[in-house]
């Protein structure tokens, strides 16, 4: 089964499967779908390998059965927390007597390109080429069948933490799963969430899980910025509980019964029923009470972002505006008016009506098998998958390898 593409997303609240491929015409075709709620990961980090791998089982087999096969490996996505983009420049010369730019010169470039000075603790998980030069002349996205003397890269190398790699292998191995590749999380929801033409034109995505808020920046369709901060959708449903003196699952409920963080748009302020933390005992707050606290945290995270960004010195023009992901926001009402007024952009979240995507969870899933897809070229960089009558096809053992012959 040539060409399918498993994408698998650990994520703190859940884990999610996505099985699929991308047509001729550029379409993401999904076979099978799965999600499994996680506890082995807090902060975006994994805490607890053996919860976490049996998230990862039950996610896997929810969309196996959906989609009718067997997997044997998948592409998984690592977050901002452990991640870090150098950019770096290779250089070769073509030696072929035609002087064609071939597979192999790209792959060779490539490798140039990952010469760069990285500390012990961590290594190269991906090297994503943002132009090729041929001779001089730059802005060359395939220089394959070119005729040239020398061959250069402008390559954005990702860097994971040596130990965080080890932990996510750690959990497909023990879920019986090996990994394919590992793509970081933002470029993989870039693919869904904003469109090309936004992030030709600056856009910032904002992605807010359960524990963790990634913030990434697209300019001409480059990521320029990725960064998380450790503050997402479960500080939310926090505050609630600590606020109010209920407890946290009384608090996620009526977080998510109202899906609401802007007092303003609050249509009736009626008084609701939870239960009391000390005593057990059922008491009445208003929805004002519940909503003020949300639109606090809500604004907090927002404007972490943006000091984040300054801090940084992401600045200049972002045409597009903002992009909202992730479920700690998509639901709620009011984070779109409360993102504009804390950044003074245009604001909108992301929509996946239009995708095959059921819901946003799948979002970053299905964005690994675009990602995946779009960044191979046509060339087969399926995962393992079989159905019960096939031999899962044999797969090359280095990951590097991978990743550079990805692009050739
Ligand atoms: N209907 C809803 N209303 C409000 N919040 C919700 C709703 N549904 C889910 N959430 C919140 O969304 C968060 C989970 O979002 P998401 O699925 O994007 O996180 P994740 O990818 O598992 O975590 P992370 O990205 O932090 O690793 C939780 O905090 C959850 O409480
Ligand atoms: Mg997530």
């Amino acid at each position: 089964m040539g060409n399918i593409i498993v994408g698998i997303d650990i994520g703190a609240s859940k884990v999610t499967t996505v099985i699929g491929q991308v047509n001729k015409i550029g379409q993401l075709e999904i076979f099978g779908q799965g999600m499994e709620q996680c506890n082995g990961v807090k902060k975006g980090v994994i805490v607890d390998i053996e919860s976490t791998s049996n998230s990862i089982r039950l996610s896997v087999q929810k969309a196996e059965s959906a989609a009718g096969v067997k997997v044997n490996s998948a592409y998984v996505s690592i977050n901002g927390i452990h991640t870090s983009i150098v950019n770096s420049r290779g250089s070769i010369s073509i030696s072929n007597d035609n002087r064609e730019i071939s597979g192999k010169d790209v792959e060779r470039v490539l490798y140039a390109a990952r010469s760069i000075n990285i500390s012990e603790d961590r290594e190269i998980i991906d090297i994503i080429p943002r132009q090729f030069i041929v001779d001089g002349y730059d802005e060359i996205i395939d220089p394959i069948g070119m005729a040239g003397l020398k061959l250069e890269v402008d390559a954005d190398i990702i860097t994971g933490k040596i130990t965080s790699v080890q932990n996510i292998v750690k959990s497909m191995e023990r879920a019986n799963l090996k990994v394919d590749g590992l793509i970081v999380e933002a470029l993989a929801t870039s693919e869904l969430a904003p469109t090309q033409d936004e992030k030709e034109m600056g856009v910032i995505l904002i992605d807010v899980g359960a524990g963790v808020t990634d913030i990434s920046v697209f300019r001409n369709k480059n990521m320029i910025f990725n960064e998380s901060i450790t503050v997402g959708g479960d500080h939310i449903t926090n505050d609630v509980a600590i606020g109010l003196k209920i407890p946290y699952s009384e608090a996620d409920r009526i977080k998510k019964e109202f899906e609401l963080a802007l007092t303003t748009l609050i249509k009736n302020d009626q008084e609701v029923t939870v239960i009391d933390i000390n005593e057990n005992k059922k008491k009445t707050v208003k929805v004002s009470e519940i909503v003020e606290i949300i639109e606090a945290r809500v604004f907090e995270i927002f404007s972490l972002c943006k000091e984040l960004l300054e801090k940084q010195k992401i600045k200049g023009d972002f045409a597009a505006g903002i992009v909202l992901t992730g479920g700690g926001i998509s639901y709620v009402e009011g984070c779109r008016e409360l993102a504009n007024e804390v950044f003074n952009l245009p604001t909108r979240i992301a929509s996946y009506k239009l995708d095959i995507v059921s819901k946003p969870e799948y979002s970053t899933a299905a964005g690994i098998v675009k990602y995946i897809a779009s960044h191979s070229k046509g060339n087969s960089f399926g995962s393992e998958v079989k159905n019960q009558k096939q031999k899962a096809q044999k797969k090359e053992a280095s990951l590097l390898k991978r990743i550079l012959k990805i692009f050739t």
